[in-house]
């Protein structure tokens, strides 16, 4: 559908169909030939904005670009989280090659990681669309809870686009059929449009003690809708 080494319409139908693990096992061999997967150029602009760092952790690291994209500026310890095995075992394949630190891989619903409060970076890339509003506080303090004092959690989002937009009647439909998915089909596949855009994402963060601010609004082409924001723990409490 996507790409000739991408999944098929029936393969995506039967990801929809599953729980959202067992979908992202369904799909993992392919996942990185869909639109799904954080293309490199956006993670590249990120990481041109962020410093050396001794530890980072990538939240939802799914078949391992983010990991990849930022193992260049770590130092002494890279982990990876993510509930689909399947997704991990396309990403130890990929972070096996290459030079860099080898990084940690921890199958674990991020909502119960435990960072412990050692991590400099913490980021996510593509996975917001995954929690619900009613799970996005816990996330917050799920990544609250990884980073050190000054640490940062680095992501990208967007404003909603608005009623106008084509894009939002796309998302509206998609999000729909989910609501209906999930209201007949047990277990749920949770994944929306939409969510966590700039600046409802400040409420949940703010509430778990990050300190958050835009650090660009609008990236280079064609990410000129995204933006990159920072939640920083501060120093001293
Ligand atoms: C769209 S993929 C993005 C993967 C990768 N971050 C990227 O940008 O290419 C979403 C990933 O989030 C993972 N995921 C979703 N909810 C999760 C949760 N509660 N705990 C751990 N992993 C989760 C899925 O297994 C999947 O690998």
């Amino acid at each position: 559908m996507f790409h000739p080494d991408g999944p098929t319409l029936p393969q995506l139908a039967r990801q929809a169909l599953s729980s959202t693990v067992r979908g992202y096992d369904l799909i993992a061999p392919r996942f990185d030939h869909t639109p799904f997967r954080t293309p490199d150029n956006l993670l590249q602009q990120v990481v041109d904005h962020l410093d050396p760092v001794d530890r980072a952790v990538d939240l939802c690291c799914g078949t391992g670009a983010g990991l990849q994209a930022i193992r260049p500026l770590v130092r002494q310890e890279l982990v990876g989280v993510d509930f689909s095995e399947g997704m991990l075992d396309i990403a130890r394949q990929r972070l096996a090659a290459g030079t860099g630190l080898k990084p940690t891989l921890v199958h674990q619903d991020v909502l119960a990681y435990d960072g412990e409060k050692r991590f400099d970076l913490v980021v996510s890339f593509g996975a917001f669309g995954h929690f619900l509003p009613k799970d996005q506080p816990a996330l917050s303090r799920t990544i609250a809870r990884a980073l050190r004092p000054g640490g940062r959690f680095v992501f990208v989002t967007g404003r909603h686009p608005g009623a106008l937009n084509p894009l939002t009647w796309a998302a509206w439909g998609f999000n729909a059929a989910m609501v209906l998915r999930n209201a007949v089909i047990r277990p749920p596949f949770i994944m929306y449009y939409l969510t966590f855009l700039w600046p409802d994402c400040v409420e949940p963060l703010s509430r778990a003690g990050l300190e958050v601010s835009i650090v660009h609004d609008g990236l280079s082409a064609p990410y000129q809708r995204a933006m990159l924001i920072e939640a920083r723990k501060p120093s001293s409490p």
